[in-house]
């Protein structure tokens, strides 16, 4: 096994203030850098900001100060949100910082006094936004490929490096090291990307038109291209050129982590810089994909940054972490709404493992005054019990390696769904009143032992909140067993538990678009629910408001259908769903003519994964009721709006 783990975010530029993006990529990049030190590993966590470049001189100016000192100013708001999430970064690097600005100079004269950097004319359309050029064949509809925004012709002296003689190299490389690029249809992109000719990579910016990076080192009328300087930040970070024993102990990178938005600097720019630099490449560079807020690219311009403060705020930062790991299947997209994020806070952190942790406190202060008893023989109750704990250890742990972070976090979940079920199965208050010492013993001694364990596996996640619950138990926080070795754990009798405060108090939400009379009732049923003992009674098979509100029933209009060819039973239907057009794929076809579908107010389930049916993409799913040889489309008796919410 490999014993140590580099792990690096993406620098953050400082032109504006840190959204959640910036906190998603950095908080999964604590939580690896957690899990690996968890691990035994010996671990260097890499995090920072870009300060130099067209943006950040254009947002100083907008501010009327140098952009040194819109920096300075700027990237506090980073570390002060990294603090507060508890990151632990080993070191968090500047690109102004004099050691970072040597490096990428001596790199600079390096590359050019082996000719792999040379000057030439260039006329190219640059993206003020994305800070690039492209060529003409590059720009769609003549706009900027990423962003769609408008682009301006330059042409001018500029210098480049030889990055078109690494194409059939770098395809090679990408070809014969799968785990390069995660997850692996990224790599097909860039593969995809390679297969047009690759153009040398202009690296200067004239001064006349951007003063604001890293001078040339041999034409003092040049800056550094800002993605030039950025990217070896990730080798300057550890001490290349400046501390040989640290470089080597670090380079190179274990996991390089990335937003979906930057793959090509990353994957092709990155890898041929480092190959005529003459370095070894990161293991794995992994794109993420991009937070969305109601299926939306979280935007400024579209006015729906959710601001991770706010939430933060609300449930605290450990909720918050646990929501941003949970929610995301790493890799895809994901939706960040308030509604879905309280929805599983309560369900999950409130209910499941809140409710899990105070019966269990509760039930053991009542039997043996806190001490945690000792495990007797085991029944099949028990032994389920233990194996939905181990299978967690097992899953998170391959997780890890896969980067299925949620799988892993999903299964410590079902973990402790176990444990309530175990509860109500078990019955320990009825065991007490029978005077069955023994079994209520072992039930709760077990209970205690799932829930320690539970805790460790999700330590790195919400390491505040997993430190209190194992203080609770009568743990030592800080000296935490190694994930691996839990599945042989002995258990935790002689513990002495002591009785805490909710971990994780209900939030409870009014909507302010509520009708009067709707929030009056609401008022009532909370009231009810404050007076109703803490533990819920589940009744299996039965699910909480919580549970159905997962799922996402949405009324959508349809716009086209159309059958599939070579598939009897399908049809491909496009549909509206509010302001958003979608394409689903269903098995309606003997029921359903195309035509008669046409116009028609449907209910399909929202948020499913997409799926690919026939290799068509399929957007969620339509709800129809069958019986026998009768299938009947769910459909709102009145006309309503597509995308209204359905429940
Ligand atoms: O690109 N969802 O900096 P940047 C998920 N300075 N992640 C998101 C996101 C979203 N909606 N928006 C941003 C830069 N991110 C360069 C990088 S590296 C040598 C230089 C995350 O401030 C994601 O990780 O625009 C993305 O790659 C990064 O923020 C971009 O941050
Ligand atoms: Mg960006």
């Amino acid at each position: 096994m490999d014993n140590k783990f580099y792990v690096t975010t993406p620098i953050y530029y400082v032109n504006d203030k840190p959204h959640i993006g910036h906190a998603y990529t950095t908080v999964l990049a604590d939580v690896l850098a957690r899990y690996n030190r968890a691990l035994g590993k010996d671990t260097f966590f890499l995090t920072g900001t870009d300060e130099h470049g067209q943006k950040v001189q254009n947002a100083a100016e907008k501010h009327g100060i140098p952009p040194q000192q819109h920096c300075d100013e700027t990237v506090l708001r980073f570390q002060e949100l990294w603090q507060r999430l508890g990151i632990t970064c080993d070191r968090f690097i500047r690109t102004t910082q004099a050691e970072h600005k040597r490096v990428v100079a001596e790199v600079l004269q390096d590359l050019y006094d082996r000719g792999e950097i040379y000057k030439a004319d260039y006329t190219g359309w640059y993206c003020v936004g994305d800070e690039r050029f492209f060529t003409e064949k590059d720009l769609v509809d003549g706009k900027c490929p990423e962003c769609g925004r408008d682009v301006t012709a330059i042409t001018e002296s500029n210098y480049f490096f030889r990055m078109s003689k690494y194409q059939d190299w770098l395809i090679d490389h990408i070809k014969t090291h799968p785990e390069f690029i995660l997850p692996a249809f990224r790599a097909n992109e860039t593969l995809g990307f390679l297969k047009k000719p690759l153009a040398d990579l202009c690296i200067s910016r004239p001064k006349s038109r951007l003063s604001w990076g890293i001078e040339l080192p041999f034409d003092k009328d040049y800056v550094t291209y800002v993605w030039f300087d950025a990217l070896l930040n990730y080798v300057s970070g550890v001490g290349y050129r400046t501390d040989d024993g640290k470089f080597n102990r670090w380079w190179p990178a274990s996991c390089e982590l990335i937003g979906k938005d930057i793959l090509t600097t990353h994957t092709v720019y990155w890898p041929t810089m480092l190959k005529a630099i003459g370095l070894p490449l990161p293991k794995t560079i992994f794109a993420h994909g991009w937070w969305l807020t109601g299926n939306q690219k979280m935007s400024k311009s579209l006015g729906n940054v959710v601001n991770p403060m706010d939430m933060v705020d609300k449930a605290g930062v450990d909720a918050f972490r646990y929501f941003l790991m949970a929610e995301m299947s790493l890799g895809n997209d994901a939706n960040f709404t308030e509604e879905t994020f309280i929805n599983r806070y309560n369900s999950d952190l409130a209910n499941d493992l809140g409710n899990l942790l105070s019966r269990v406190v509760k039930l053991t202060i009542r039997a043996t005054g806190g001490t945690i008893p000792a495990i007797g023989a085991l029944n099949d109750d028990d032994k389920e019990l233990f194996a939905a704990v181990d299978t967690a250890v097992a899953t998170m742990s391959s997780s890890l390696e896969s980067y299925k972070l949620d799988q892993g976090i999903a299964s410590v979940l079902n973990a402790v769904r176990a444990g309530n079920r175990y509860l109500e199965k078990c019955a320990p208050w009825t065991l007490a009143k029978n005077g069955e010492t023994e079994r209520l013993h072992t039930v709760l001694a077990s209970a205690a032992t799932a829930i320690f364990k539970v805790a460790v596996l999700l330590a790195p996640v919400m390491p505040e909140k997993m430190g209190e619950l194992i203080t609770a138990l009568g743990g030592n926080a800080s000296a935490l067993p190694v994930i691996t070795e839990l599945a042989g754990h002995p258990g935790i009798s002689g513990w002495q538990m002591s009785d805490v405060p909710p971990l994780f108090p209900r939030i409870v939400e009014e909507k302010a678009e509520e009708a009067p009379a709707a929030k009056e009732n609401k008022k009532s049923a909370k009231a009810e629910k404050k007076t109703a003992p803490a533990p819920q009674a589940e009744i299996p098979g039965v699910i909480t408001i919580d549970d159905f509100k997962r799922t996402e029933l949405r009324t959508a209009k349809v716009l086209k259908a159309e059958k599939v060819e070579g598939a009897d039973k399908l049809l491909k239907l496009e549909i509206e769903v509010g302001s958003e057009t979608r394409q689903i794929v269903s098995g309606i076809a003997p029921w359903y003519a195309p035509a008669d579908l046409v116009g028609k107010n449907i209910v399909i389930v929202a948020n499913l994964q997409k799926a690919k049916i026939r290799g068509i993409e399929s957007c969620g799913m339509l709800l129809a009721a069958k019986c026998g040889d009768t299938l009947a489309l769910v459909m709102p008796d009145k006309d309503i709006p597509s995308g209204t919410l359905v429940g």
